[in-house]
């Protein structure tokens, strides 16, 4: 019911046709009684009383009532597939629109195979529904109850008869909807699992190559195939139990009818015109019954699909803004973490953060793998809220400003490079509303990766194929990082962004970044000591917690995990020549 309350606040508004739609159907529902009527007349009056006039005009008219309910139903259909398509058109804006505005959290959630069957497969269910499944309920419905009118007029107790086994089909109906309900939801989760195996297996099709996992993969993939194939067969248990015996009783009403019509035409209680009447009336209570299976099938599929779509539409982003936000667009790039902690499923991944790093400074952020680096930027982007403490921008509360605003004050160059299949050219001006093409040539040559672009075949026109691949992991970086810069916002954040590149490549892009980074907030993370130590602050992070902070030299004092790094990755160098070099 919820589903159906659902589907109609779209179809409202196309109420007008939507109704003239519907008097369609029932004109055609009452034209399908005028042929039965005719067979009638053409037996009683041209057979039996040999009235040989009125046949050709009948014949007419019976003609042009096809013809009629032939342009009738092509206009309701069109009508029904209109509102389908417009409605359906709504959702998927509306679907892709909250996809939009879901945060991190949802997407760690739920997987892709499974957000790609609510825009596909649901909405199938959806349309199929709206442009087929309503009418034909109320076509079978209104059929059904005009021919219990005729045979009811026509002669009551041959009709009273007639429909004596109806309630029985209408119990098999009722039984079979609630057995096969489940069945289709059943189903649908099963299909989405087997959406998300072939989508992970295409998007890590080089990962499943290189360690010859191919047999591997084919078995998880069987194994859900099996599941669906499995839902499927159950669902069809259900409904094949109940369609043959819905079947026999249709059969069976037509042995009712010619025992009891024989019967009583035998006996004159009727006349034969009027047995051939209820005779071409018979398919309009035999069809409703035969279609009651079908139909109800696919109601549940929309029940099923519609659940799940409704379920993305509610859920709501827990980051959101609050009502009265600051109304601020430009930040001048202070940022200041006091006492930050974050913990996810009760493990606290930052503890105790706490730094300030004023306009026009870079703080550098290293430590090993797994220590939060990351994901302090993702606090920073409001990717997440912080469990305790508080960052301020320019002095004021992360929480207060416009969540957009404050990504749109941040440009990232993240850790995993995701580029879009489209040009150079397009996913390097991704951030930027206008962007001239020699301003894509001089961030792309800051950023070390003109030379390798004018290089490739169609050089910034190139397109790089789905998540890149074609390029290196130091190009993707590259790319990644003009991204950034080209958005020149008060703050500039790189993730990790040197770290395939070779030494030569990444000094020249830190001379670039050193020009670059003087009027902006500059975060750099790196397991380089040689991309952190020009840093106005640096703060070593190891398992969530701020274990040093300060200048390289005073790190190097503190002869801790820095100076060790440091070391390590000095270590061959005679001491003077590392002062030298660094
Ligand atoms: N979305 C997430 N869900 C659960 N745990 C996460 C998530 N992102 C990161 N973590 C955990 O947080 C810790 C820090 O991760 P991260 O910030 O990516 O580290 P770094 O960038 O320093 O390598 C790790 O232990 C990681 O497992
Ligand atoms: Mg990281």
């Amino acid at each position: 019911m919820e589903s159906i309350k659902w589907i109609s606040d779209y179809v409202k508004k196309y109420k007008l046709t939507f109704v003239f739609a519907m008097l369609l159907v029932l004109v055609d529902s009452a034209l399908n009684m005028v042929n039965p009527y005719f067979s009638g007349v053409i037996v009683d009056s041209v057979i039996q009383k040999n009235n040989k006039k009125i046949l050709i005009p009948i014949l007419l008219t019976m003609i042009l009532v096809t013809v009629i309910k032939s342009f009738v139903k092509y206009f309701y259909q069109f009508s029904f597939e209109k509102i389908s398509q417009n409605s359906i058109y709504e959702i998927r804006n509306q679907m892709f629109t909250k996809l939009q505005a879901l945060d991190s959290q949802f997407y760690s959630e739920n997987r892709t195979g499974d957000l790609m069957s609510r825009m596909t497969g649901d909405m199938e269910s959806v349309r199929h529904f709206l442009s087929w499944v309503i009418y034909n309920v109320f076509e079978n419905l209104s059929i059904f109850i005009f021919s219990v009118g005729f045979m009811f007029y026509i002669n009551w107790k041959f009709a009273l008869i007639m429909i004596a086994t109806t309630p029985l089909v209408g119990y098999l109906a009722f039984k079979m909807t609630l057995e096969v309900g489940p069945t289709f939801y059943n189903i649908r989760e099963q299909l989405s699992k087997l959406n998300t195996i072939v989508q992970e297996n295409i998007s890590g099709n080089r990962v499943v190559k290189s360690f010859a996992k191919e047999d591997f993969e084919i078995e998880k993939f069987t194994k859900e195939n099996k599941g669906f194939y499995k839902a499927n067969i159950e669902s069809a248990a259900v409904w094949e139990k109940y369609l043959p015996i819905l079947d026999s009783l249709a059969g069976f009403f037509l042995v009712e009818m010619t025992f009891f019509g024989g019967i009583l035409v035998i006996k004159n209680m009727m006349s034969l015109g009027d047995l051939v009447v209820f005779n071409s009336l018979i398919w309009a209570i035999n069809n409703p019954m035969r279609m009651a299976g079908w139909l109800i099938n696919d109601i549940e599929r929309f029940i099923a699909g519609s659940k799940k779509i409704r379920m993305l539409l509610m859920t709501e982003p827990k980051i959101k803004n609050n009502k009265d936000m600051l109304s601020i667009e430009k930040i001048k790039g202070e940022i200041q973490f006091n006492n930050v902690r974050f913990s996810f499923k009760g493990k606290d991944i930052l503890k105790d953060i706490t730094f300030k790093v004023k306009p026009g400074q870079t703080l550098g952020i290293i430590g090993p793998t797994g220590s939060g680096k990351s994901t302090l930027i993702n606090l920073l982007e409001r990717f997440y809220d912080t469990t305790s403490g508080e960052i301020l921008l320019d002095g004021k509360k992360i929480k207060d400003y416009d969540y957009r605003i404050v990504r749109d004050n941040i440009a990232v160059a993240m850790q995993d490079v995701f580029l879009f299949s489209d040009t150079v050219k397009q996913n390097i001006s991704y951030g930027t509303k206008f962007s001239e093409e020699h301003h894509v040539f001089e961030t792309a040559k800051a950023a070390c990766a003109h030379e390798f672009i004018s290089k490739m075949s169609d050089g910034y026109e190139t397109i790089v194929g789905e998540r890149g691949v074609g390029l290196s992991g130091g190009q993707k970086q590259r790319i990644a990082l003009a991204r950034a810069i080209i958005k020149n916002t008060p703050i500039l954040v790189l993730d990790d962004t040197t770290s395939a590149l070779d030494m030569e490549t990444e000094y020249e892009i830190q001379k670039n970044l050193k020009a670059i980074c003087k009027e902006k907030t500059c975060i750099i993370i790196a397991n380089r000591i040689s991309s952190v130590k020009n840093a106005d602050i640096i703060i070593v992070l190891k398992d969530g917690i701020m274990e040093e902070i300060g200048k390289h030299e005073q790190l190097l004092l503190n002869k801790n995990y820095y100076y060790n790094v440091y070391l390590n990755q000095w270590g061959d160098f005679d001491l003077n020549i590392k002062k030298e070099v660094i």
